[in-house]
């Protein structure tokens, strides 16, 4: 799938790790449908990269909300005349959390939804509003290609660490899920892949102490840094132009893996 002239529909597109793709897809010639709950962050994107690119205010986690954002992208669609080249679900939250804690109490099960939520329901709920505007487009790709579904799943998919019991459902399901869907999809020209990233700089992670930041270097293999913006974006990239990437779920993180304790 080539990217420019196509639109690139991406939840979380306002900071972190959906932000450097919106960048990146722009500075290709892409047009950018930036969704985000962060309206303030949201807009001030749109105002630095100017044309070719447009906020759609969302809850993920509210399914009035998806309809409202996805209805309200479609006449952009229309006006623009640029069709949706990828749908990029980059919105996600993480909660630690364990099942039940010192006190024996029960985790309180909105803390589970919260994440489940946002991380699954949110992801399958965009894609499924997005994908009646994606399967009878004119194929203009070689392969009959008619786009590409590009899914966030995380490092937490394979090795979770401790407290991270709804992420690691979350992400989980999404690796689990991308096989199903290129194979669902396959008859509309439509892959689906996921990336699978460790530890990336982004609001997310600013959000951890030092002392577990430090804790995370030590176990990196090669390079010994955390992900950029940049490194993620370039993933998503690859994914959308190689046709032949389908069905599978991609870790990125310089052969990391984490472990128990830190
Ligand atoms: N940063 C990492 O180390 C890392 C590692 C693995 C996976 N991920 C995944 O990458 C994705 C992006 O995360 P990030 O690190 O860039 O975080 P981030 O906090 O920088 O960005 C997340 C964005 O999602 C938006 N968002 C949150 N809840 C939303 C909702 N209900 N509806 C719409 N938008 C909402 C936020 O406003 C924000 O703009 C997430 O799915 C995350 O789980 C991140």
């Amino acid at each position: 799938m080539h990217i420019k002239d196509r639109t690139f529909v991406i939840s979380g597109g306002a900071s972190g790790l959906g932000l450097a793709t919106v960048k990146d897809l722009h500075s290709r010639g892409g047009y950018v449908a930036i969704l985000d709950l962060n309206a303030e962050n949201g807009q001030k994107v749109v105002a630095e990269l100017g044309t070719h690119a447009k906020f759609f205010e969302v809850d993920v986690s509210e399914p009035s909300s998806v309809a409202a954002a996805v209805s309200a992208l479609v006449p952009w669609l229309k006006e623009t005349g640029k069709p949706i080249g990828a749908v990029i679900p980059a919105a996600g939250v993480g909660m630690p959390g364990k099942l039940i804690d010192r006190h024996n109490e029960p985790i309180p099960l909105e803390s589970l939804e919260f994440v489940l939520n946002i991380n699954l329901r949110g992801v399958l709920d965009l894609i499924r509003l997005c994908l009646p505007h994606m399967t009878k487009t004119t194929p203009t790709e070689p392969d009959g290609e008619r786009g590409v579904i590009v899914m966030v799943s995380s490092s937490a998919a394979y090795d979770g660490q401790p407290g991270q019991v709804a992420y690691a459902a979350s992400k989980g399901a999404v690796r689990s899920m991308t096989l199903v869907l290129a194979r669902d999809l396959a008859q509309y020209g439509i892959r689906a892949v996921s990336i699978a990233p460790s530890y990336f700089e982004s609001n997310m992670t600013a959000q951890m102490s030092e002392k577990v930041r430090k804790s995370l270097e030590k176990v990196f293999e090669f390079p010994r840094r955390a992900g950029r913006g940049e490194d993620f974006a370039g993933m998503v990239r690859h994914c959308i132009e190689n046709s032949m990437l389908n069905g599978e779920c991609i870790r990125l993180d310089g052969a990391t893996r984490m472990p128990s304790r830190l």
